[in-house]
């Protein structure tokens, strides 16, 4: 029977894949995903699965941490091995966003002519030193049916010469700001943070090679979060736990472990401000109508700059502490379509595959 594969191996692809294989179900689309594990520790991982309900993917291929190289190559390897064994050749192949799964899921499929669809396609950092840059810009230009966020990314292809197979939906991660938050303040668990979440405090997430892997970036951060009176809480990636355990951590920042998304949408919901150099956050944010200061020097996110809701602040400490001094009070207004991404995801490739 004919099917889509999708590739995801990385914790906001969860969330992601959550909303729309619902969407392909509900249109009659059959689905088969993989899970490349890139992202294995059950708090980066099952949680996210369990949570949100995610169909059980046909594999995990295991594949872990390694250097771009390494882990980008045996993936390659092991989604071709997966898709040339397999008992019929996907119709398509699906991948989201920008990480290092969805480079090789794009990869693979291209050169086994079989169609690349990309969803949050488009988008720019124009950095091409992030490793996501490069990501988004070959998937881009492997793909047949690219799903934009915004018009800006629409207009970014465009101006890349594809304007074939592009399509501006929304952005599916507010389908599932829209599913999930309600569901999320019933199943809350968290309860070593009950004592926060009472009052005032500061959501933050840092996991960026740009901020972690530079000393300099990280005392200037945590300089800026010593200065700060409110208290500031932060899920810590695994990456920065090692570091992070080096450094003298302000008495004000409490650490914890990785949280699940419901928590996250929790947390989001009572925090009062959001640092953060995540992609997804900076959306989440947004959408939760809370004010961001981004840790890096660009987005491509950059309709969430609306009014100052959200601030570019790099590591630097007085630029964190000014802009903290100085959130927006101005109006707020939706970004990213209407929630109904995924569906109109499902409609779209329905109909592609229905002419193949
Ligand atoms: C990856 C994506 C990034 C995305 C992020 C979402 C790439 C290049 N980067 O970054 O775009 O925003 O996922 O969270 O694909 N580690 C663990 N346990 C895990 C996973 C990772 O300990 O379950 C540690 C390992 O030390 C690993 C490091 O985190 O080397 C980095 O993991 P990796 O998947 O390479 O990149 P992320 O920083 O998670």
């Amino acid at each position: 029977m004919s099917y889509i594969l999708t590739i995801v191996g990385a914790r906001p692809q969860f969330v992601k894949a959550a909303v729309v294989s619902k969407a392909l179900a509900k249109n009659g689309i059959n689905e088969r995903i993989i899970h490349t594990g890139q992202h294995y520790d059950p708090k980066m991982s099952s949680i996210f699965w369990d949570e949100l309900g995610i169909p059980a993917p046909s594999v995990n291929l295991e594949v872990g941490s390694g250097n771009h190289g390494a882990q980008t190559g045996i993936m390659l390897q092991k989604i071709e091995d997966y898709i040339l064994s397999a008992d019929e050749k996907p119709a398509a192949l699906m991948v989201y966003g920008d990480t290092n799964s969805t480079l090789a899921g794009a990869i693979v499929a291209s050169k086994l002519h079989i169609p690349v669809l990309h969803i949050e396609a488009g988008l720019r950092s124009f950095n091409r030193e992030m490793p996501e840059e490069i990501n988004r810009i070959l998937t881009d230009h492997v793909s047949e049916l690219m799903f934009c966020s915004s018009q800006f990314g629409v207009e970014q292809l465009g101006k890349e010469g594809i304007t074939k197979g592009v399509h501006n939906v929304g952005d599916v991660m507010y389908d599932a700001v829209l599913a999930f938050s309600k569901i999320a303040e019933k199943k809350f668990q968290l309860e070593d943070v009950t004592s926060l979440l009472s009052g005032e405090f500061i959501l933050a997430t840092i996991h960026r090679p740009s901020n972690t892997d530079n000393k300099e970036h990280l005392n200037s951060i945590l300089e800026a979060f010593s200065k700060i009176t409110s208290p500031i809480l932060w899920p810590v990636h695994p990456r920065n736990k090692q570091r992070l355990s080096e450094l003298s951590i302000p008495e004000n920042v409490t650490l914890i472990d990785p949280v699940s998304y419901f928590e996250m949408m929790i947390l989001l919901k009572q925090c009062n401000l959001v640092f953060t150099d995540s992609g997804g956050l900076q959306k989440e944010a947004y959408w939760m109508q809370k004010p961001c200061l981004t840790l890096r020097e660009e987005t491509e996110w950059i309709e969430t700059l609306h009014e100052g809701w959200n601030q570019l602040v790099g590591a630097d400490t007085q630029r964190i502490l000014d802009s903290a001094a100085n959130l927006p009070t101005s109006a707020w207004k939706p970004l990213y379509g209407t929630g109904v991404a995924a569906e109109q995801i499902a409609g779209i490739v329905k109909e592609f595959l229905a002419a193949r």
